[in-house]
């Protein structure tokens, strides 16, 4: 990787961005920056981003763009940021994107490549309802396709597993259309950029690992 690469992970609810994303950074030596963490942080923070945030979280929708870009902006100027990075959750609209691609521009950073990984809605729903989170280090489980060595305890850290707020069937579905609606234009806005790679995300980790892993090669 040369300096200050940044790959995007994009795709819909449940689609892998999360688990791809942890794999991708340690093995390019960069951060991995998830907006939706850092959201669900402020909401658990009570800071003033979490207060407008908590809202729109829980009911499935995107937090206003001047919110996401402020979140956004501020992380990827941090220091350990300064070689590149990796961040999933963003961006999800096409404004969003412009700015995205100004900002990186005005901070030196090179968009390498958006992975954009796919898989139809009724595997989304499966991966969802099932997923369990570490409320401490964030990794991420799933009941059937990745379970934890100990039930509700975290492999890695030992902290305590937790369901999302909104991973119940009927939050996940308004976040599918809102991705369908909003964040799917960004298909044809970073394929016209030359930027977007195709991931076939209805595979194991492993081999979504093996295509992701390819792709950032190339
Ligand atoms: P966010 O947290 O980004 O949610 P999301 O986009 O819905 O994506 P997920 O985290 O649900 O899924 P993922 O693709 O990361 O999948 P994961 O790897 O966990 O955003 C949440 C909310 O924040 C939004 O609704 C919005 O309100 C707000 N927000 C965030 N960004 C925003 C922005 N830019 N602008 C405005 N608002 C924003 O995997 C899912 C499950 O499947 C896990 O259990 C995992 O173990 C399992 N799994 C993963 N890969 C596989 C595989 N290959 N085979 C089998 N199981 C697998």
């Amino acid at each position: 990787m040369s300096m200050a690469d940044v790959f995007v992970f994009a795709g819909p609810p449940g689609s892998g961005k999360g688990t791809q994303a942890k794999l991708l950074a340690p093995k390019l030596k960069v951060p991995h920056i998830s907006l939706g963490d850092l959201l669900r942080e402020a909401v658990r923070s009570g800071s003033k981003v979490g207060e407008i945030a908590k809202n729109y979280l829980d009911a499935g929708k995107l937090v206003p763009d001047n919110v996401a870009i402020d979140v956004a902006e501020e992380a990827v100027k941090k220091e350990e940021c300064r070689n590149g990075f990796v961040i999933d959750g963003f961006p999800r609209t096409l404004e969003q994107a412009g700015l995205f691609d100004r900002s990186l521009g005005k901070l030196k950073f090179n968009l390498k490549k958006v992975l954009y990984i796919d898989i139809p809605l009724e595997e989304i729903l499966k991966r969802l309802t099932g997923r369990r989170s570490c409320r401490k280090c964030g990794a991420i489980y799933h009941l059937t396709y990745n379970p934890p060595k100990k039930d509700g305890i975290c492999d890695v850290c030992g902290g305590e597993l937790y369901q999302r707020h909104d991973d119940t069937d009927e939050v996940i579905k308004v976040r599918y259309e809102v991705y369908k609606k909003q964040t799917s234009p960004l298909i044809d806005y970073y394929t016209k950029a030359g930027k977007l790679v195709y991931i076939n995300g209805a595979k194991d980790v492993s081999e979504v690992f093996k295509e992701v892993s390819k792709a950032v090669a190339s």
